[in-house]
């Protein structure tokens, strides 16, 4: 089928070249000149395992192709929208500005027969909204979230566990969900459930879906902050309930919390659309759940204050990661790099290394210490925190040779990562969250 994806950023980028290797003709639109410059010439604009590959192949097969032109978009079956819904500058709502822009610059080039397919994140209501621009044109509206993760976002694209697609009530809407039925045919032809609805619960379905997940974060992380106060073990306890089968051991990870381009944003749109909507109340407990994941930073910061008797200044303090989590080079509301900011305000020299978001890192925050080579950063260090589970710290760095480096020994493990025990028979001063 031949298909258009308007927005080439995270999720964009990736839809559109797992789009074109499961055998379609896909144009990635976006204003942006020079992100459609470098994915033209194949370079994958951040770090994502797997998208260089399917990025190279499909424009060397003819099927995937970049443009800066809207008028590209003509003559497509499908047209995806997938920018961005950044947080409003002054307030806790999502900015709509590039949704609207996106599809307000779409529909000149539209025909009838077209579905128009939301992916971007948004606010209940905006399709419906949308609707009545698009319907003039003859062209369908339907909205299909996305549910990629960073670090899997190539296989969750090409093979994901569920789709969901909202589509208007009658033929229009039944037709258009047989077009994004065969869109996703190999999804759906080994069986992933596809659900069909309507174009509210499709929305609504995306942001609890996140809703919830970062409940779950900091459900465990407020259980952390009780363990702090008993010297009971936080990671035992998630071990322990996560055996529980209708409570589940994932996203139980307690440690300095949730951040990213969608867990934050996204509960704080929530919140800020159900009290326009006037059920403010149905949702108040989201904005105890960003106060929890807030909270857990600075718990993280005072571990490491704490080991140095309430100061840390001229101390040379080793972070381990920048990225918000592993196999990411994204530093978007990184609770990691936030961590060593708030170091570097008390006075700290801060060290800070990461497999792929020192770049990303520098530009946002050039005051701190950038070292490529984990050993190199580990050299005379204070103390040290890991703060993103990246492999190289968490399985691959044993403590007796970070000791040959380090002159200090305290370690903060902010992601509750590290072996303990073996980091305590290492010599080293070992202090995790929510754990004795
Ligand atoms: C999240 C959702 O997981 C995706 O399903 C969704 O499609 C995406 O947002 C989106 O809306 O686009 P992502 O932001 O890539 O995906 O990251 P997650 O894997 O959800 O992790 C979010 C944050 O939670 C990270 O900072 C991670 O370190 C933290 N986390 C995760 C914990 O602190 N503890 C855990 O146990 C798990």
């Amino acid at each position: 089928m031949r298909l258009s994806v308007i927005g080439c950023g995270y999720l964009g980028a990736v839809h559109a070249a797992a789009m074109a290797s499961i055998g379609h003709e896909v144009v990635g639109i976006d204003v942006d000149e020079r992100k459609i410059a470098s994915l033209s010439k194949g370079d994958a604009p951040f770090f994502e395992p797997g998208l260089q590959e399917i990025l190279s192949e499909g424009l060397a097969s003819g099927r995937l192709r970049f443009s800066t032109d809207m008028a590209d978009a003509a003559g497509a079956a499908v047209h995806f929208v997938g920018v961005g819904t950044p947080q409003q500058k002054d307030g806790y709502a999502a900015d709509m500005t590039y949704v609207n822009a996106a599809v307000d610059a779409l529909i000149p080039h539209l025909a009838a027969g077209d579905i128009v397919a939301g992916k971007s994140t948004v606010p209940v209501g905006t399709a419906a909204t949308l609707a009545e621009r698009v319907t003039p044109t003859g062209a369908t509206l339907v909205w299909n979230p996305e549910f990629l993760r960073e670090g899997w976002a190539v296989q969750d694209t090409v093979d994901p566990d569920r789709l969901v697609a909202g589509v208007p009530a009658g033929a229009d809407g039944e037709r258009a969900a047989d077009i994004l039925r065969e869109v996703y045919h190999p999804s759906v032809a080994k069986g992933t459930p596809f659900i069909v609805t309507d174009l509210a619960t499709a929305e609504l379905v995306k942001v609890a879906a996140n809703a919830f997940l970062a409940t779950k974060i900091s459900f465990i992380n407020a259980m952390a902050e009780i363990a702090e106060v008993t010297g009971a073990d936080v990671t035992t306890l998630a071990d322990a309930i996560g055996h529980d089968a209708r409570i589940g051991r994932r996203f139980l990870g307690a440690g300095i919390g949730f951040g990213g381009g969608c867990l934050p944003k996204d509960i704080r749109a929530f919140s800020a659309r159900a009290e326009e909507l006037g059920r403010g109340e149905s949702v108040a407990f989201l904005r105890e759940i960003d106060a929890i994941n807030m909270r857990r930073r600075d718990r993280a910061v005072d571990l490491v204050v704490d080991a140095f008797g309430g100061s840390v200044y001229k101390k040379n303090i080793t972070v381990l990661g920048a990225a918000f989590k592993p196999h990411s080079d994204d530093i978007r509301d990184s609770p990691a790099l936030d961590v060593a900011v708030r170091l570097h305000g008390l006075g700290a020299w801060v060290t800070v290394t990461d497999p792929e978001a020192i770049e990303n890192a520098r530009r946002v925050h050039p005051q701190l210490n950038y070292v490529e080579d984990r050993d190199e950063a580990l050299r005379a260090a204070d103390a040290v925190i890991v703060v993103t589970e990246w492999d190289e710290y968490r399985r691959q760095l044993d403590p007796a040779h970070a000791a040959t480096l380090a002159t200090g020994r305290v370690v903060v493990d902010g992601r509750n990562c590290l072996d303990a025990d073996a980091w305590r028979a290492a010599g080293w001063d070992y202090r995790g969250m929510g754990r004795p």
